[in-house]
């Protein structure tokens, strides 16, 4: 062969390569509603930054005739591109390919960038889009999914990992995700679940769609494995871009700061009508977020999971920063099993990563019950204190109206590390509410007033006399526990100034082989 043919059988293999699995599958996965695993790269990363690898590596099965049918590339197109000109590492699974599932060559491509990308400190990016383990490979792709599951595991903390669901993801692969940093699903085209619904129903007798068992609503709203749930792969994959610009490149570096023109110093005199009178009334802790947040931009986690607290990124004078905040609009902001889990999760994350954390405080306890007790409200409350005392980042506190009981020390209270630790003047800092508190305290006399209206006014006045006393943020302030209380309108700037003055911050934990988080 000349140079010149050379030349061009490398470009005709190119070619052949890009084409996967060939025009007729491209036309099924299209005509699904689901783009080429090329074609999601394309418009994840940074126009022409695209640089692929092992774009020649083909399976090497010998079973069932699979020697005849080999595709340049395999199942997954991996590389390396940019988002914003930051450098990140990507493998997309080809479902164009033996239905993207994971052959033993397959898995040495993934392996190979994500050590990559743990060399050079830069995230990786998963579109999952398979049919699971390659059948016709049999062990040597199950070995191939543990391959990429330590990997996983040691690159967590490490680099950030994201792992986008396009399509199926079944079986034992769907914990490649799982112990990623975050999980985003398609609607209608993405499932995920450990067993199918034909093996659930020979098991146990149930009859359940595929949407219903492991369908992107189940996961983002009730089984909390997806933070983000997306109409479309577009949305989907504009969103990871977002999701990027909050996110350091590895755990050694800050997350980058943005320039902002929105003033540091802005008043936002509407937080100050914004807590009822009443203090059984709600309000939407969101509306704070967004007119202190930079450019009233929130980019919310776990949207529809654990709906009474709400985690997620904003910036603050351009820093990047996490946002954890009780919900009264949903539950009165309780802390239950699910919130104390998912805002635990994230807690960790930010303190791996780098990213200051910013604590809003309206909760009125735990939710009782026996439900919740069963459930071990004791571990899942555990673990948010477990996160919130071993997290090192900066972290600021602005306590709004209630911070009752276990869930005020939980809230990232002064005494567990927290930074600076502000209140509203509608802040109710106390062991419990008036009512439950004078139940206990005046039991005796309550009991002992046998006429109904008597016994109404003596509550209302003990009531009263408490909430004097303590439903306020100044028992707390006098004894420093709060370092300030603050003007709402007040809360942009104060809040600015103080992650300013924690950016040298150092705190480091006591030297171990790793702790022992109540899981
Ligand atoms: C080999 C596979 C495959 C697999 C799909 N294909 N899954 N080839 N191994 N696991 C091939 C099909 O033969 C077909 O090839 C092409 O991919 C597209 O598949 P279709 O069935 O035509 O597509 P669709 O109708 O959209 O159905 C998709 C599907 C179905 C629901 C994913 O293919 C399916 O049920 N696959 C098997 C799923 C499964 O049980 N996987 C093992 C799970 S256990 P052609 O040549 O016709 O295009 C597991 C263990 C992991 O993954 C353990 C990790 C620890």
């Amino acid at each position: 062969m000349s140079t010149r043919e050379k030349l061009i059988d490398l470009i005709d293999r190119r070619s052949k390569a890009r084409l996967g699995g060939g025009e007729a599958r491209i036309e099924k996965q299209h005509s699904q509603g689901k783009m080429t695993a090329r074609e999601r790269i394309e418009l994840l990363l940074d126009e022409g930054s695209f640089e692929e690898l092992d774009m020649f590596v083909t399976h090497r099965c010998i079973n069932f005739k699979m020697e005849q049918y080999k595709v340049p590339g395999d199942g997954v197109v991996t590389g390396h591109g940019t988002i914003d000109g930051r450098v990140v590492y990507v493998y997309a699974q080809d479902f164009t390919v033996f239905g993207g599932s994971l052959s033993e060559t397959m898995a040495q491509k993934i392996c190979k960038i994500m050590d990559m990308a743990m060399k050079v400190g830069a995230p990786v990016i998963g579109i999952n889009d398979s049919g699971g383990a390659r059948i016709q490979e049999g062990v040597t792709s199950l070995a191939g999914y543990a391959e990429i599951f330590e990997r996983n595991i040691l690159a967590s903390g490490v680099i950030p990992q994201i792992s986008a669901i396009f399509g199926p993801c079944a079986g034992g692969a769907v914990y490649s995700p799982a112990l990623t940093d975050f999980v985003m699903m398609t609607e209608d085209t993405s499932y995920m679940f450990v067993t199918g619904p034909k093996v659930v129903k020979t098991v146990t007798g149930e009859e359940i769609s595929v949407e219903n068992l492991g369908g992107a609503d189940v996961h983002a709203s009730k089984s909390g494995v997806a933070h983000f749930k997306v109409e479309d792969e577009q949305e989907g994959l504009l969103l990871i871009r977002k999701l990027i610009s909050y996110l350091p490149q590895n755990n050694l570096e800050e997350p980058p700061l943005m320039e902002t023109s929105d003033s540091i110093d802005r008043v936002d005199d509407e937080l100050n009508d914004i807590v009822p009178d009443n203090p059984n009334l709600p309000y939407n802790i969101k509306d704070v977020i967004f007119t202190i947040a930079d450019e009233g931009e929130f980019l919310e986690v776990h949207r529809n999971y654990a709906k009474n607290i709400v985690t997620g990124f904003c910036r603050l004078g351009g820093m990047s920063i996490g946002v954890v905040a009780n919900q009264p609009n949903y539950l009165a902001g309780v802390l239950d099993c699910d919130a104390s889990r998912k805002a635990a999760r994230f807690v960790q994350m930010c303190d791996a990563f780098n990213i200051p954390i910013l604590t809003f405080v309206d909760v009125p306890g735990f939710l009782p019950g026996s439900g919740q007790e069963y459930a071990g409200i004791i571990i899942h409350g555990a673990k948010l204190m477990f996160a919130y005392g071993e997290a090192t980042v900066p972290k600021v506190t602005v306590t709004l109206r209630k911070s009752y009981g276990g869930a005020h020390d939980v809230m990232s209270c002064k005494q567990l590390r927290g930074d600076f630790n502000y209140a509203w003047p509608s802040a109710e800092i106390a062991v419990m509410g008036a009512k439950g508190a004078i139940e206990v305290l005046e039991s005796k006399s309550i009991r002992n007033i046998k006429d109904d209206k008597e016994r109404d006014e003596f509550v209302a006045k003990k009531s009263e006399e408490y909430e004097k006393a303590f439903a306020n943020p100044y028992q707390a302030a006098s004894f420093g526990y709060i370092d300030d209380v603050i003007e709402p309108r007040n809360t942009r700037f104060r809040v600015i100034r103080a992650f300013q003055t924690l950016q040298t911050k150092k705190l480091t934990n006591p030297p171990k082989k790793h702790s022992n988080i109540p899981l």
